[in-house]
């Protein structure tokens, strides 16, 4: 099948490769030369585990190709928007101009028979305006919505072997027609028995917002918990074990920590809630706002924690922070918690050293102002305080001796919970986390 990608940014990129990868013929469109540029020689834009070679292997096929030109797009059946929508400067509410951009510039494109697939994260509503503006151009193309649910870092896995599949269609022969096309550009993952949920284009559109706003509120929730706990001298990381235990509630996205960040939880919950308030529904989301209060309160909590174990004060400490993109196994420093909690403390005057395995480029790019080190050793070197604020797995893995061995004074904050207090704290750290004692 002749496949359009228009986006090609953490989303289109890797849908682009991957579709290729199922066999199909596909094109990725996107304005920015510099990344298309890239993609044609088969180098990832960015980082994300196992695109390269992806790219290497499709590229070789023959089966993909890159273009800033639209008119690439004539002649594919099936067109994919996966362009970003961010949060509007100054308001809660996601900017859809990208969205609006995509679906001019291929409006001009479209032939009768084509199906125009949504991908981007947009306000419920968007789908239905969308669908108007093919008609007025091309009637006989139609509209579906087919949200992404992958996640940085595992964004080759989850593309090619989702969890489900949700198909958002228009009533009639029209949508049955591009449910058939859906079927098949999916037809070996579906194959493999991957469920599928075929629904109206307002469910599909909602199905997204309603999955990230519940992560978000998980991992909110443990958030409190962390409260509660540092209130009454318990344990956040039992008290998450012992909940998760129950089926019904479950382990997974109840770390607690600095909370989450990255360029789609936070955005989404707040883009969610305007257009509630727009649908006159704002009261059914008022506990959005709480959580995304506590997910912003645990970075202040951190330097509240970094001040208290320096004694009262970081003006002119030395302080390295371990991350800087907001999750590991990603280079994306969109509302990183960990670039926050540095930020926040250089601005109350400590002199702080940022590392990180893949993001430093665009950790530089983003806060000019703070200074960076190539690696956690350098970082770590003469500091009065060591900050894990991303849980990469070599910062997971680093020796407490050998690290002690550099710093000016062993004194570590574990932002993500993820290291062993009894083995920093036998090495002869002071070790403190979010909600723990
Ligand atoms: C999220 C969703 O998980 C995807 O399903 C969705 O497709 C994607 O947004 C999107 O809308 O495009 P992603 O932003 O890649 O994916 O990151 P997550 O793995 O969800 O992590 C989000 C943040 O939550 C990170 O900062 C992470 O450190 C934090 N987190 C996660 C916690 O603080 N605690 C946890 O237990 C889990």
């Amino acid at each position: 099948m002749r496949i359009s990608v228009i986006g090609c940014g953490y989303l289109g990129a890797v849908h682009a490769a991957c579709m290729a990868q199922l066999g199909h013929d596909v094109v990725g469109v996107d304005v920015d030369e510099k990344k298309v540029a890239l993609l044609t020689a088969a180098t990832a834009p960015f980082f994300e585990p196992g695109l390269p070679e992806l790219l290497a292997e499709t590229a070789a096929t023959g089966r993909l190709a890159f273009s800033t030109d639209m008119a690439a797009a004539r002649g594919a059946t099936v067109h994919f928007i996966c362009v970003g929508t961010p949060q509007k400067r100054g308001e809660n509410a996601a900017d859809l101009r990208f969205v609006d951009a995509a679906l001019d510039a291929l409006l001009p494109h479209l032939q009768p028979g084509d199906v125009v697939v949504g991908k981007s994260t947009v306000p419920v509503g968007t789908a239905e305006d969308l669908a108007a503006r093919i008609a007025e151009v091309e009637p006989a193309a139609t509209l579906v919505w087919n949200p992404e649910f992958l996640r940085e870092g595992f964004a080759v896995q989850d593309t090619l072997h989702p969890d489900r599949f949700v198909y958002g269609l228009p009533e009639g022969p029209d949508g049955q027609r591009a449910r058939a096309v859906l079927d098949e550009v999916y037809a070996i993952p579906l194959a493999e028995g991957i469920p599928q949920v075929v629904t109206d284009l307002a469910t599909a559109q909602l199905v997204k917002v309603a999955a990230n706003s519940f992560l978000a509120t998980k991992i909110s929730f443990i958030n409190a918990m962390a409260e509660l706990c540092e209130a009454t001298g318990a344990d956040v990381t039992e008290l998450a074990d012992a909940i998760g235990h129950d089926a019904r509630i479950g382990r997974r996205f109840l770390n607690a920590g600095l909370g989450f960040g990255g360029g789609c939880l936070p955005k989404d919950i707040r883009a969610f809630m305007a257009r509630a308030g727009e649908l006159g529904a704002d009261q059914a989301l008022s506990f959005l706002r709480e959580v995304d209060s506590i997910n912003l309160r645990r970075r202040v909590r951190m330097v509240d924690l970094a001040r208290e174990v320096c004694g009262g004060s970081i003006v002119g400490r030395r302080i390295a922070v371990l991350g800087a993109a907001f999750k590991p196994n990603s280079d994306d420093v969109r509302d990183s918690p960990a670039l926050s909690v540095a930020a926040q403390m250089r601005l109350q005057g400590a002199h702080v050293v940022v590392t990180d395995p893949e993001a430093m480029e665009n950790a530089e790019r983003a806060w000019p102002d703070l200074r960076f080190a190539e690696s956690a050793e350098a970082a770590a070197a003469g500091a009065e305080l060591v900050v894990l604020a991303t849980e990469w797995t070599q910062y997971r893995e680093l020796e407490p001796a050998h690290l002690g061995t550099l710093v000016a004074e062993r004194r570590i904050l574990d932002g993500r919970n993820a290291l062993d207090p009894a083995a920093w704290r036998a090495a002869g750290w002071t070790y403190r986390a979010l909600g723990r004692q």
